[in-house]
């Protein structure tokens, strides 16, 4: 095993940061989530697809932030365009700036079910509002979903401090499982607002998941056979799998969706985006506003992002590079005896430890997971990766050298 990294700095912020702030850092940015005895890590700055930490250790960043970063970190177009919004005009006002039209016109013009838009800030004010329109749309109350769409009361996992009946009406189905949400919806056929899944599996800290042939239309069918409104929650596929995110890749269009991370490169914005008569319940009967919504520089950031996406091809280029990893990871699994999974590809690259009796995966997903940030290859253990457009090939090909030497380690276990 190589030497454990110099994180002197690190831990001198962490301990600093157990006094002040509850846990040190929030939620799932902790050690537990990552490698205990490995991390705390404190990033310090970050350009292209590195990151470097406090201590001065450099790694590549294979977690892109959980999502944002598809292009690379300090773009300096992206960057470059909100520095002069802030120089020329300014960004944080009591009305409204036009880049707000012609961000949602370029939302209008990419996405498949958008009709018309609303920009809010995180993925859980999108996922949030999405359930709102939609029952208020219904006038019904219960609401199906599948994978994580945040931490606001109705969705989220550790129900600490949340009254039961903010979430007794939420009901949660596998994903890819139709007969389960068959079943459910026929028990309460006239109940239900809102059907939210994410169109790709991404289960907590589990293997990614392509549709089945025919899930999602059929997902669509038992909505629209019900009256059910069916939302796509977007936040990590949007921007990432297509320009029109996975409804467009997958050919099946909802009524309702959510895009965020992605969409502004690390800036932070989302958008709930669908149908024109499903939206319009934002005229009137319901509420959505909040001091920081229509700042523009997000909208900026979203609107220079998406440009360089377009016109570099760069998702074709992220998906590339995805694929020529992802293959030499499949082939360093297939020759070797540790019993492994490869999921995500081409974007988001997972490799997940099959669970056995003796659960010798937890021995090996913390040993793999420390060689690689060791090596200064920064990858979850309980949550996929991600491939940046500014990954060189270098990038990719020390990333799959190292894990293909964590898989030789793992042999004398
Ligand atoms: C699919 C999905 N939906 C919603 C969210 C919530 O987004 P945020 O963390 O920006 O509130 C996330 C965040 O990881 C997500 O992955």
């Amino acid at each position: 095993m190589i030497e454990k990294l110099n994180l002197t700095n690190s831990n001198k912020l962490y301990n600093e940061a157990l006094e002040l702030i509850p846990g040190a850092i929030l939620g799932i940015r902790r050690p537990y989530n990552f490698v205990q005895g490995e991390y705390p890590i404190f990033f310090d700055s970050a350009k292209g697809g590195r990151v470097k930490d406090v201590d001065g250790n450099e790694y590549i960043d294979m977690l892109c932030a959980y999502g944002p970063i598809i292009i690379g970190h300090r773009e300096e177009e992206i960057d470059e365009a909100v520095i002069k919004q802030i120089r020329d005009k300014g960004f944080c006002f009591s009305l409204t700036q036009d880049c707000q039209n012609v961000l949602a016109e370029k939302m209008r013009e990419l996405i498949p079910c958008c009709e018309k838009a609303v920009f809010v800030k995180t993925g859980s004010d999108a996922t949030s509002a999405a359930v709102r329109i939609a029952r208020a749309y219904t006038e019904r109350t219960k609401i199906i979903r599948c994978g994580y769409h945040g931490w606001h009361d109705w969705c989220a996992e550790v129900k600490g401090g949340i009254p039961q009946k903010v979430y007794e009406d939420v009901y949660e189905v596998h994903y890819n499982d139709i007969e389960q949400l068959e079943e459910l919806v026929s028990k309460m056929p006239d109940e239900f607002a809102a059907i939210i899944i994410t169109p790709l599996g991404h289960p907590l800290a589990d293997k990614v998941q392509y549709p089945k042939e025919g899930y999602l239309k059929k997902v669509k069918k038992i909505a629209e056979n019900n009256g059910i409104v069916l939302i796509f929650d977007e936040i990590r596929t949007g921007f990432r799998v297509s320009m029109g995110g996975a409804q467009k890749l997958f050919g099946v269009t909802p009524h309702l969706a959510a895009f965020g991370k992605a969409m502004a490169n690390g800036y932070a914005i989302s958008s709930v985006v669908g149908e024109k008569k499903i939206m319009d319940v934002l005229v009137e009967k319901v509420f959505l506003s909040s001091t920081f919504f229509p700042n523009s520089l997000a909208q900026v950031a979203a609107l220079k992002t998406i440009e360089i996406l377009q016109r570099d091809n760069v998702l074709e280029n992220v998906a590339q590079k995805g694929k020529t990893f992802g293959e030499k990871l499949e082939m360093i699994v297939q020759n070797s005896s540790i019993p492994a999974e490869i999921s995500g590809l081409p974007w988001m690259p997972f490799i997940t430890f099959k669970p056995d009796p003796e659960k010798r995966y937890r021995l090996y997903r913390n040993e793999f997971y420390k060689y690689l940030i060791r090596s200064k290859v920064f990858l979850q253990p309980y949550h996929h990766g991600y491939i940046a457009y500014r990954h060189t090939e270098e990038d990719l090909t020390y990333a799959a050298e190292t894990v293909a030497k964590a898989f030789n380690y793992l042999e004398s276990f």
